[in-house]
């Protein structure tokens, strides 16, 4: 029987083969197929004893959520001793609390939805906030920060500033400041409307950011509000040229574009979600995670 394999879905392959590299594992890649009406269908071969699922919930994530439960089951049905999930994007991870009344705490049921399949153990990157981790049995979190701060070194840029969009991303930011070597941190004063979803930053700011560059560091960027707002009171106040990272760019419909046209020079994110902007490889902290376990 085989020892360990690999098993992933069409959306990780890159990654889930160079982790597969890295371990000296089997791949085994599912294959998939949606029915009209949107139902997953997931056919997978021969897995080992220890099985390693590589999946992102990024959108579209209940579909995502339900193949990475299918491929866990099967390798249940097949006698696989040990299953883990290597989820580098975690959706529902900001559903961590009930904001309105009457909501209901996604991620707990996502942490229940695991146990179901035995999924005993979940490796993810930048996790929202502790308190999701908090709903997990086994999970660990790999920080992308030493590898964002790793690709923003080769960066030409010019007396730079490490910026938070909100107050939540306080100490990522300044991890990365520490890793780039940078002293100044500008963690600037986001708020949501828990109800419309609409963002405002407030202007005033306790730093002089006058034609420095500035990185704004974040976990995600979705639909890329709080990212437009953040470089909108920047270059109110002469910012010189503003570069976004984050570990996971999920950048619905026309985000990116709309954040070029705020003026953002680039966007630099990992490969948790493929797309066109994902420069840093996570491959070789994901395998590093897995190695002190098989
Ligand atoms: C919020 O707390 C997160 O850290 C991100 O700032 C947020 O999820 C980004 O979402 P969007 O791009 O839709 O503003």
């Amino acid at each position: 029987m085989i020892e360990t394999s690999v098993v992933t879905g069409p959306g990780s392959i890159d990654l889930a083969d160079k982790i597969a590299r890295r371990l000296g594992a089997d791949l085994a890649v599912a294959s998939l197929r949606i029915f009209s009406d949107g139902e997953s269908s997931i056919k997978l071969g021969t897995v080992g004893k220890n099985c390693i699922i590589v999946q992102s919930t990024n959108p579209p994530t209940d579909t995502h959520l339900i193949q990475l439960l299918m491929m866990a089951q099967k390798c249940t049905d097949d006698g696989a001793q040990d299953i883990c999930a290597v989820i580098p994007y975690l959706g529902y991870a900001r559903q961590d609390r009930a904001f309105l009344d009457g909501e209901v705490v996604s991620i707990s049921l996502v942490a229940k939805l695991f146990e179901s399949v035995r999924l005993k153990h979940i490796i993810t990157v930048d996790i929202h906030s502790e308190l999701a981790m908090s709903y997990f049995r086994s999970i660990q979190n790999v920080s992308s920060v030493p590898l964002l701060a790793d690709y923003a070194s080769k960066m030409r840029l010019h007396d730079p500033i490490a910026v938070s969009p909100d107050a939540g991303g306080t100490n990522r930011a300044k991890e990365f400041a520490r890793h780039l070597d940078i002293d100044d941190v500008l963690v600037l004063k986001k708020s949501r409307h828990r109800v419309t979803g609409d963002v405002t930053v407030e202007e005033r700011l306790d730093i002089d950011i006058s034609k420095r560059d500035a990185i704004v560091i974040d976990d995600i960027i979705s639909s890329g509000g709080s990212l437009i707002k953040a470089a909108e009171v920047l270059n109110k106040k002469g910012v010189g040229k503003i570069y976004a990272m984050c570990a996971h760019a999920l950048l619905i419909n026309d985000a990116a574009q709309k954040i070029k046209s705020a003026g953002v020079e680039d966007i630099v994110s990992t490969n948790s979600v493929p797309s066109q902007y994902s420069k840093v490889d996570l491959s070789p902290e994901l395998a590093l995670a897995l190695k002190s376990r098989y």
